[in-house]
């Protein structure tokens, strides 16, 4: 070739690869589906949220989750992070969450972008910046012009960032879809005439950007054209969207809860997902997203609520550290793939369903080529044999079968084939000292706060804490000063906010208090502590927080009740702690000689805590055990791991005992475990945060606790499940990347019991299924098993299902 034929080659080819990169793809919709270039899609999303991981995370996760079967990854972006300050921002570590849709991106995954910027979530104050709460005339969320020049600012901004990065699909890039608001449907009726106003100028706002791509407003039945309206629940079959031309798009399949303090462990059983997403699809659905697809963790003070617990598990998919939740992760895994090879169909078929009565109907999705069919029984107690295009079906209660080809049960909702994981902790090997770690401590002194008063704010009211901190810290000290003229005993009572647990609200109770007064000036400071802020409802961004007031000084004298009310006494503000405002957290921080290893305290309160450990040894998941403590934080290497506070304990009644039934709607008040124990005792510390020799880890215990029981631990899979129905199925067991070391147990027939505790039924066939699992899978990391009579003898149990449960030992 000659050289000039091949600088043509190369500059061609420059351009295919150019072309490549940048080229565009039309994303519309029709009544029917989303369609991507023309073509009409079934579309399986999930939810997960950059700040709730690590960047060193997002690779792992993404790939799972396509592994998983999903076709896009769903995030919100997080407004108050972004902005902490007005115009001041961050996008750098975990809120670089241009580097996270790249990730989406390199992965060849779609994206969906819920910009919000209010986006509930469980997220601090549902993802507004409080800065916004204290702006002169604002009102959130609203038809308020300061307001939504803020958001439009923000908005704009974020837009554009993506524009930038070319990551919109009208620019080439992952994102398919994008989000403006969040559910302002369900709250907007106080807002009146103006919340209407401020849901069309959220439309015409959204629309000015002309990203090229659809725009969603969820749970807004009067969205807007062309906003598509989507559903929110547990369940979103019976939805229709208010516009004949947009498609039925489900935006968040709950698949499980989240936890608040006091709270026991919510579950969402893989059959109740698999089944709301089936009937989903056979009620002509065309996306879903689970929200979450891996919860994560709320790092630092980005909990919301009040009282939304460090993790954000959700008993998603994927666990809070990563690891793949089984047998949710892989059951739902294979209803995508068979959704998925019935694209065409379900697409472009014509639609008839036959009603069998009781809750049980089929429908058909019939083009001239060929056709998909689901068979449906909404009844939850019920199972239904029934006679369907000339044979017999048996679709158990609460379940769809799906045939892909209207003839073979391919799968059903209720019959699990996929491994029960368990997983165990395991002490940190790499500490040689033994499990104890070496600490020092120094005091948080709180006569620096109280006696010092530099750059405090005064005032002659009680002010809410917002307002006094724009929510830069949990803490918040009330000081004042009462002149007594004489020694007396004196009860302080205040009315104090949200001491228990009151659900998206504020339980306002009465805390009382002996104090001795000395005759002349006496000090009074009150320190007043959030645990998150309010993320939901009408006008939520109003809450009060702080202490409210009155604030009171009883004294009886003889039979008089003396009351002095302090409430419009000058009051002295201070945010946040010494400790925290002089980074004891930090290692560069100074002083640090005058953290001392003597005279080690035991249950003191407003106490700051540091070790050393090394890193644990493989690549499992790490936790902090933070058992012995009370409440306070945590941080590893200066990142702030979270709020923790093992010692608020669970409720003692409500958990399920025995085995969890899926049947029935669900709602977050089933399928609870963890009754009567610490809400939450491990702490995720991503591996991301580690150096290879020496991490520091800094608590600040409030309360009062004991460290020498806190300790570093590793996750994984300790003994995995089988539990598979016969009916061509091949049960894979897997210790991800260990060894199986034994069989615990293992029958064909009818065997009772669940993971754990298995034990052998009346009916088992005539083959040794233990030895047959021993042979197939002792050493291997992965083995195969056909459930089948070829495999374990023929048996028959009287028309019950026959099925294989095994215990494999990692
Ligand atoms: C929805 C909201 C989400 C999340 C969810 C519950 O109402 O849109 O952000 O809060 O509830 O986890």
């Amino acid at each position: 070739m000659a050289a000039s034929q091949k600088i043509f080659s190369a500059i061609c080819f420059c351009f295919f690869l150019l072309a490549l990169c940048t080229s565009a793809y039309e994303v519309s919709h029709d009544g029917r589906a989303i369609t991507i270039d023309g073509a009409r899609r079934v579309l399986i999303s999930g939810s997960i949220h950059y700040p709730r991981s690590t960047p060193g995370m997002w690779p792992d996760l993404i790939k799972k989750a396509k592994e998983g079967g999903l076709d896009m990854i769903e995030t919100y972006v997080f407004w108050n992070a972004h902005e902490p300050s007005r115009r001041e921002y961050d996008f750098s570590d975990n809120l670089d969450f241009i580097r996270f849709l790249k990730t989406v991106q390199d992965e060849g995954l779609y994206a969906f972008l819920r910009i919000g910027p209010y986006i509930c979530g469980e997220w601090n104050y549902g993802g507004l910046p409080v800065w916004l709460h204290n702006m002169p005339g604002i009102e959130l969320r609203t038809a308020n012009s300061v307001f939504m020049n803020e958001m439009q600012n923000f908005t704009t901004k974020i837009v554009d960032m993506v524009k930038n990065e070319k990551l919109f699909a009208s620019q080439g890039g992952p994102i398919i879809l994008a989000q403006i608001e969040n559910e302002y449907g369900n709250v907007m009726t106080p807002y009146g005439d103006a919340g209407k106003a401020y849901i069309d100028w959220c439309a015409n706002m959204a629309e000015s950007f002309q990203i090229g791509v659809p725009w969603v407003m969820c749970q807004q039945s009067d969205a807007p054209q062309p906003m598509i309206n989507t559903c929110n629940g547990f369940y979103c079959d019976s939805f229709t969207p208010n516009n004949p031309n947009s498609p039925k798009i489900w935006t968040e399949n709950w698949t499980g809860w989240f936890k608040s303090w006091g709270d026991k462990d919510p579950h969402r059983t893989a059959e109740d997902v698999a089944f709301a997403v089936a009937r989903f699809f056979q009620n002509g659905g065309t996306l879903q997203n689970y929200y979450m697809y891996h919860g994560g963790t709320n790092f630092g003070r980005t909990a919301g609520g009040p009282y939304i617990t460090t993790s954000y598990d959700y008993d998603a998919p994927l666990d809070e550290y990563g690891n793949l939740n089984q047998p949710k992760w892989g059951h739902l895994k294979q209803l995508h793939a068979v959704l998925k090879s019935m694209e065409m169909t379900l697409t472009h078929g014509d639609v008839s369903t036959i009603d069998f009565n009781n809750s049980v109907s089929a429908t058909i999705y019939a083009t001239n080529e060929s056709s998909s069919c689901f068979l449906g029984n909404a009844n939850s107690t019920n199972d239904a044999t029934i006679n369907f295009q000339g044979n017999q079906y048996m679709v158990p209660a609460w379940s769809v079968t799906i045939l892909p080809d209207c003839k073979n049960e391919v799968y059903n909702t209720a019959k699990v084939n996929t491994q029960t994981s368990l997983m165990v902790k395991t002490a940190n090997k790499a500490e040689n000292e033994g499990a104890t770690l070496s600490w020092s401590w120094r005091p948080e002194i709180l006569k620096d706060t109280i006696f010092q008063r530099k750059r405090y704010v005064s005032a002659h009211q009680l002010i809410d804490q917002k307002a006094a901190t724009n929510d830069t810290s949990d803490y918040l000290w009330y000081i004042t000063s009462f002149n007594c003229e004489f020694k007396s005993l004196f009860i302080l009572t205040l009315l104090k906010l949200g001491s228990e647990w009151a659900k998206y609200g504020v339980s306002n109770s009465v805390f009382e208090q002996k104090v001795q007064l000395n005759p002349g000036r006496n000090q009074i400071a009150l320190l007043s502590v959030t645990v998150g802020l309010a993320n939901y409802g009408p006008m939520f961004d109003m809450i009060q927080t702080g202490i409210p007031g009155p604030v009171q000084l009883v004294v009886q004298k003889g039979d008089e009740t003396i009351i002095k009310d302090l409430s419009s006494y000058k009051w002295t503000y201070k945010v946040g702690l010494n400790g925290l405002e002089d980074k004891f957290y930090d290692l560069d921080s100074y002083q640090t000689w005058k953290w001392q290893a003597q005279q080690f305290p035991i249950n003191r309160n407003f106490t700051w805590y540091k070790a050393t450990f090394k890193a644990p040894l493989g690549t499992d998941p790490i936790v902090l055990d933070l058992q012995g403590m009370g409440k306070g934080f945590a941080w590893v290497n200066g990142f702030n791991i979270g709020r923790y506070w093992p010692t608020y304990i669970a409720d003692e009644d409500g958990c399920d005992v025995e085995v969890c039934d899926y049947r029935g709607s669900y709602d977050s008040s089933k399928c609870l475990t963890n009754c009567g124990q610490a809400t939450q005792r491990w702490y995720h510390v991503p591996r991301s945060l580690i150096n290879g020799d020496e991490n520091t880890l800094v608590l600040f215990e409030e309360f009062g606790g004991n460290p020498s029981l806190v300790n570093f631990q590793t996750i994984t899979i300790g003994s995995v499940c089988g539990n598979a129905y016969e009916s061509n199925n091949t049960l894979e067991l897997s210790c991800n990347e260990r060894p199986i070391s034994s069989i615990k147990f293992a029958s064909f027939g009818t065997p009772q019991g669940t993971c754990g505790s298995f034990q052998k039924g009346s009916c088992e066939a005539t083959k040794d299924a233990l030895s047959i699992l021993q042979n197939a899978c002792v050493g291997k990391n992965t083995c195969t098993i056909e459930v089948s009579e070829e495999t374990f003898g023929a048996v028959d149990c009287g028309g019950v299902p026959k099925r294989l449960a095994v215990e494999a030992v990692c």
